[in-house]
């Protein structure tokens, strides 16, 4: 049975002095049975909010990670700094492929290193809105996969717990979120691009969350849809009561779907 997973990436949000608070506020407020929480704050906040989270069952993740593992990437983060301080990573964001020019090869690349290192990845992927326009999104959103995941191994994956976040880059921070329905078709084609790459019952098996300004107002519809699994949460997830409004839909989703104990 998947799981339904709420994750929050403050993105270049918060310093170390203020987010363990943040953090605590947060989970404190979002304690629903079934539901598999996750705070992805900036990499210097990360040893801040894992001890502010201590005793809680929230996962800690870093929004991004360094494919190699140590040497001269001046700035950069690898898998082996973030033991101790993070088992999630959020990996192919938008804006990691729109500002700082990120491939799926690399993004793969990246995976490889993470499921290495024992990082639970979320890998994100979604189409432009010219491309929804031109009716291309599925497409789209194959080629990302098939380029993050071919000639990988489904059954080592789907052992590190890969989630997929489909986020269209229209929705993201705008305010303008896809649909229901929208995000339901494209968890059925993430689904189908995955057993198109041998994926078999893994497929059917992988959490596959909408992101794109998820509030507390709209989480219901994409909680609705029997193929979303969760969401992935920006600018609201810097906001307690947004956070405990998502977490409560989400806790009578997973007591819908018989995750709750
Ligand atoms: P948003 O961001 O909720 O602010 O739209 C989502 C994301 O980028 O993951």
């Amino acid at each position: 049975m998947r799981p339904i997973v709420i994750a929050a990436n403050w993105k270049m949000n918060t310093t170390p002095a203020d987010a363990g608070e943040l953090a605590r506020t947060i989970a404190s407020r979002t304690r629903q049975a079934g539901v598999t929480r996750v705070i992805c704050p900036p990499y210097v906040s990360l040893a801040a909010v894992r001890d502010a989270l201590a005793g809680e069952e929230v996962g800690v993740g870093a929004q991004n990670v360094h494919h190699e593992l140590a040497g001269a990437y001046t700035g950069e983060v690898s898998v082996p700094m973030l033991a101790g301080l993070a088992t999630w990573v959020i990996l192919g964001h938008s804006e990691r492929r729109a500002y700082f020019a990120e491939t799926d090869a690399l993004i793969g690349k990246k995976l490889d290193r993470a499921v290495a290192g024992g990082l639970r990845p979320i890998l994100c992927v979604g189409e432009v809105l010219a491309e929804r326009e031109a009716g291309r999104e599925a497409q789209v959103v194959d080629a990302q996969l098939r380029g993050a995941l071919e000639g990988r191994d489904p059954a080592t994956l789907a052992a590190a717990g890969l989630v997929i976040a489909y986020e269209p880059v229209w929705a993201i921070g705008t305010g303008k979120n896809a649909r229901g329905a929208d995000a339901q078709a494209m968890a059925d084609a993430v689904r189908a691009s995955l057993r198109a790459l041998g994926w078999g019952s893994h497929a059917d098996a992988t959490p596959v969350l909408y992101g794109g300004s998820v509030t507390s107002a709209n989480i219901e519809e994409f909680l609705a849809e029997p193929g979303v699994d969760g969401a992935l949460i920006g600018g609201a997830s810097l906001k307690p009561d947004e956070m405990a409004g998502i977490a409560a839909r989400a806790g009578i989703t997973a007591r819908a779907r018989g995750l709750a104990s």
